[in-house]
């Protein structure tokens, strides 16, 4: 028989997640898991709930209601322990911009327990991976907004968790800097094995990178499940009708059957396959970014 162990439990699991900032329900239960080495988005508007979500999983903010379990152990009793296990990257940057790199992962290295002797070697390692090798002394303000993110993870990682947590690590990022940091992300998750949870409000993002995706809207998981089943569920093709107030869409199963819909409108048209805004615009009647 298989011994049970911390292993065979699932990496995060949680149950019903209320978060109330005084009458208001920023969180009106949220409940997923998490297994080892997952690629979880959780894609959502402003305001929906994500970063929220996050602060509870690592403990910045208190639930009002429901369960935290890293492991199969109650985040609540067992804080510590949990803290071992996971590894944030907040929204904004929290880097010290007056120290260099190394000082700042140093400094991580130091409020982790992480013992003296291990420290310069582990955040060489950590700069090698981030590409940052050669950057090492230098201040951060000198870094580009794409070297500050990856310095920011690799800083999470230093003390080797087993789920990392980003909070829109590509905001505010232009899109071929975006994509380079993708690659990286991906490279963390598959190279080092770490579960991921990430929250974004950029539809390519959730799309290229999760491999299951939760939509969140005021509160609510409206959606989950891989993107490609989140997509074929409401047809996987589009068809745009430009009306003059307003775009309507018109889903179906196959490029043939909406081409063959088009047809029948005088008004100009579109046939597209859909992306998981649309999955999104169909389930609130609303779209992700305004
Ligand atoms: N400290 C706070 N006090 C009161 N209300 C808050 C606080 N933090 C968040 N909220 C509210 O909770 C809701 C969820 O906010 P949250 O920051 O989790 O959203 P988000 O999905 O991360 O949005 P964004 O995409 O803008 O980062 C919002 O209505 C927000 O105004
Ligand atoms: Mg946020």
């Amino acid at each position: 028989m298989k011994n049970s162990t911390v292993e065979d439990k699932t990496a995060l699991n949680v149950e019903g997640l209320v978060k109330k900032y005084g009458k208001e329900k920023a969180l009106k239960g949220v409940s997923f898991k998490i297994e080892g080495g997952d690629f979880l988005g959780l894609l959502g508007p402003n305001g929906a709930g994500k970063t929220t979500t996050i602060k509870i999983l690592t403990g910045l903010t208190k639930l009002t209601e429901g369960g935290v379990y890293y492991y199969g152990r109650d985040f609540s009793s067992h804080p510590g322990e949990a803290k071992r296990v996971i590894g944030m990257v907040p929204q904004q940057s929290n880097l010290d911009r007056d120290l260099t790199a190394f000082q700042n992962l140093y400094l991580h290295t130091i409020l982790h327990g992480i013992p003296k002797p291990l420290r310069k070697e582990k955040i060489d390692e950590a700069l090698e991976f981030a590409g940052l090798r050669e950057y090492r002394d230098r201040q951060v303000k000198t870094f580009s907004g794409g070297m500050r993110r990856r310095l920011v993870i690799v800083r999470a990682l230093l003390h080797e968790p087993r789920i990392l947590f980003l909070d829109e690590p590509t905001v505010g990022l232009d899109p071929q800097i975006r994509r380079t940091l993708w690659e990286f992300i991906l490279k963390v998750n598959q190279v080092k094995g770490t579960a991921i949870l990430l929250t974004t409000h950029y539809i390519e993002e959730a799309e290229k990178l999760c491999g299951r995706v939760l939509i969140i809207n005021r509160g609510r998981i409206i959606a989950e499940g891989p993107p490609d089943d989140l997509k074929k569920d409401i047809g996987g093709y589009v068809l745009e009708i430009f009306l003059e107030d307003r775009i309507e869409e018109e889903f179906f199963s196959s490029r043939e059957d909406a081409l063959e819909r088009l047809k029948e409108y005088d008004h100009s048209c579109k046939v597209r396959e859909v992306t998981l805004e649309d999955v999104f615009l169909k389930l609130t009647g609303r779209r992700i970014n305004v």
